[in-house]
C-alpha cells in the first residue's frame, strides 16, 4: 500500500504541476505580451507540459494495472470527462507540433494560437473535478 500511494502521489505531483502550466502559460503568455524569445520559450515549455500531462495521465492507470491488476472503472460523465481532456491534450500537441513545424526560423506563436491553448487548458481542468467526483 505504501509503495502504491507513493506512486500514486508522484504521478499526481507531476500532473498537477503540468494542469498549472498547460492553463498558466497561455494565459499569461496573452496578459503579459513578453518578448519574442521569452513568447519563445513559454511555447516550448507548454509543449513540453502538455505531454507531461497526457503521460502523466496515462500514468494514472499504468499504477492502477500493475498495482491492483485493473484498471480503473469509469463509466458515463467520467469516461465523457476523461475523454474530452484527452481529446484537449491531443488537439494541444497537435496545434504546437505543426506550429513549430511550419514556423521552424521564428516559432513565436500569435495571439489566436495562445488563446486557442487557453481554452484547451480551461477546458480540461473542470473535466478532472468531474473525472474524480463521478468516476
Ligand atoms: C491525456 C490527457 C489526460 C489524461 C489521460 C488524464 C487522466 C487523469 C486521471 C486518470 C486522473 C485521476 C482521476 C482520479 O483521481 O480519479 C486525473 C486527475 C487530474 N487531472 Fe488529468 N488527465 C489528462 C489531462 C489533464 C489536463 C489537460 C488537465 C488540466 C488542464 C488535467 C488535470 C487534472 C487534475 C487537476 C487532476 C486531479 C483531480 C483531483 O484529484 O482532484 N488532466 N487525470
Amino acid at each position: 500500500m505504501e509503495l502504491e500511494n507513493v506512486l500514486y502521489g508522484s504521478v499526481q505531483l507531476v500532473h498537477n504541476f503540468g494542469a498549472v502550466a498547460v492553463t498558466g502559460l497561455p494565459i499569461a503568455a496573452l496578459w503579459f505580451k513578453s518578448a519574442p524569445s521569452v513568447l519563445r520559450t513559454m511555447a516550448w515549455l507548454t509543449l513540453l507540459a502538455w505531454l507531461l500531462q497526457a503521460a502523466s495521465g496515462f500514468g494514472f492507470g499504468t499504477v492502477s494495472y500493475f498495482m491492483e491488476g485493473e484498471l480503473p472503472q469509469i463509466h458515463h460523465l467520467a469516461l465523457g470527462a476523461l475523454c474530452l481532456k484527452i481529446a484537449c491534450a491531443l488537439l494541444a500537441i497537435t496545434l504546437l507540433a505543426f506550429h513549430f513545424a511550419r514556423h521552424a526560423a521564428v516559432p513565436v506563436p500569435g495571439q489566436r494560437l495562445w488563446a486557442g491553448l487557453a481554452v484547451l487548458g480551461v477546458t480540461a481542468l473542470p473535466c478532472a473535478a468531474v473525472l474524480r467526483w463521478f468516476s
